[in-house]
């Protein structure tokens, strides 16, 4: 019988049963009695597994003594009780077989000492074998399906929505271009697909990786009614900061028949929805985050529970943050974006909760956010949490096709790229709203970890690519 680390502690098996575990070793130990012990993980929970190991094995000499941190294994033997206090149960080696030696053990980057995260992201093809990022990854995979499952309780349809798009959906984005006949001789002479081509193209039309999946979401919200999408989302920003990725994960949600207040309900019910999930499965994962970055975990996300949201108009913001005599770097004035030292003021400071701004001035939105009475605001929000900032952000959609083209007009976006957007007002509108999360900032808040770069297996940031 084959099994988990995580399957033997959480004690599915009974003790004196004969098993096999796979996995590396983690730390190991050779006592004087002749009797070694070795820690072993396979990622399946954070605990590592007791393997005991005594002289009487075949290959306890030539082998066993020679196993260094980070050698692969399969062991067979029996669950027994453990004598040591540091845990309930061990295993006691029958035999084992070694499927993976050390190359030069003292050239291996990963030891079993705490590395700093700033160094793992230069050995990000091994980072995957520290108890950290096995604590990450297995949170994310929580939220991952924990997400799909709430979306589906809710009645809404997963939409795949594309990857190469003809359209940039947020009307001024940083988009990255595509382009055929890139070949590898053009790569390593360094020279720009701009150069080879005169001009970027795929198969003769201009595409770009998506920045956003909403626009071809909105065409099944006005049919499906409730949807959402979950992808891969490509942003060029210039951006060099611990919350951007060039890369990153976005779900988004589209409701038809619903107003800003209705997605704000679904989107707060949601984060709760994933922060108690998280609570409640991955506390062994929850509590490393917590001690690694020292920021106490249960008791941010319990204030996330328990505490209630702050709401703000954005007009109502901006009037707080000039009054409250904060030496800002960037100036505030109404018409101006949120810079993330405002948002830190508002969610730690001011407010010292989550916060949600609502109504932002329309030149500083997308031009498909709902325009409100008033002509200049749009029926906008942003959710900000403490420690992040903006996490999710969301609005009701411009419903009304003459208003709708005269955003497009401001905006100096073309029909030629927009034209399909517009039938799904000409044909039968309905008012809809929608948000968008972006996933890694939710792991970041709910691991603790600083830095975005870490919330993600293979990060691609501003000028930097290196796995
Ligand atoms: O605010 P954004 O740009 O909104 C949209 O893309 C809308 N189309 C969403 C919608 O209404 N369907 O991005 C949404 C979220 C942000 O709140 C942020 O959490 C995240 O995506 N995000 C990023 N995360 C990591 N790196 C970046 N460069 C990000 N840019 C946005
Ligand atoms: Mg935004």
């Amino acid at each position: 019988q084959t099994t988990s680390i995580s399957n033997i502690l959480q004690k599915f098996i009974p003790e004196n049963t004969k098993i096999t575990v796979h996995g590396w070793i983690r730390t190991l130990r050779h006592s004087k009695a002749k009797i070694s012990f070795l820690d072993l993980y396979d990622g399946s929970c954070l605990k590592t597994l007791q393997i005991v190991i005594g002289e009487n094995l075949h290959n306890y000499k030539s082998e066993i003594l020679h196993l260094t941190s980070g050698c692969s294994v399969t062991i067979c033997g029996k669950i027994v009780k453990s004598i040591g206090n540091k845990q309930d149960i061990e295993l006691v080696a029958t035999n084992v077989t070694i499927l993976g030696w050390i190359d030069q053990p003292n050239t291996y980057p990963i030891t079993p000492k705490k590395h700093s995260l700033e160094y793992l992201r230069n050995v990000a093809h091994l980072r995957s074998r520290t108890h950290i990022f096995g604590a990450i990854s297995r949170i994310r995979h929580i939220l991952f399906q924990s997400m799909h499952n709430f979306m589906h309780k809710k009645g809404l349809l997963w939409i795949p929505t594309p990857i190469i798009t003809a359209a940039d959906t947020e009307g001024n984005s940083k988009m990255f271009y595509l382009s055929e006949n890139f070949n590898n001789k053009n790569i390593s002479n360094n020279i720009s697909t701009n150069q080879v081509n005169g001009e970027q193209f795929f198969f003769g039309k201009k595409a770009f990786l998506t920045v956003s999946g909403q626009l071809n979401l909105e065409t099944y919200a006005c049919a499906l009614s409730k949807v959402y999408t979950f992808g891969p989302t490509f942003r060029a920003e210039h951006s060099d900061t611990n919350r951007h990725l060039s890369e990153f994960w976005m779900l988004e949600v589209e409701i038809a028949f619903s107003k800003l207040n209705d997605i704000i309900e679904l989107a707060k019910a949601f984060l709760t929805n994933m922060i108690q999930i998280v609570l409640e499965q991955c506390t062994p994962d929850i509590t490393y985050c917590s001690n690694h970055s020292q920021c106490n975990l249960f008791k941010r996300l319990e204030n996330f529970l328990n505490n209630k949201i702050a709401y703000i108009e954005y007009t109502d913001a901006i009037n707080l943050l000039i009054s409250c005599n904060k030496n800002f770097k960037n100036t505030v004035f109404w018409g101006g974006d949120l810079f993330s030292e405002h948002e830190k003021y508002l969610s730690e400071e001011y407010f010292k909760s989550p916060v949600i701004i609502m109504n932002y001035p329309k030149n500083i939105k997308a031009f498909y956010m709902r325009l409100n009475d008033d002509n200049k605001t749009v029926a906008s929000m942003d959710i900000l949490v403490p420690g992040i900032g903006e996490i999710i952000g969301g609005s009701q959609r411009e419903e009304r096709l003459n208003i709708l083209k005269e955003r497009l007009l401001e905006n100096n976006l073309s029909n030629k790229y927009y034209w399909w957007y517009q039938d799904l007002r000409r044909y039968g509108t309905v008012p809809h709203s929608g948000f968008g999360l972006g996933f890694e900032r939710l792991l970041i808040y709910i691991t603790g970890i600083t830095n975005i770069k870490d919330a993600i297996p293979f990060p691609r940031v501003f000028k930097n690519i290196n796995f």
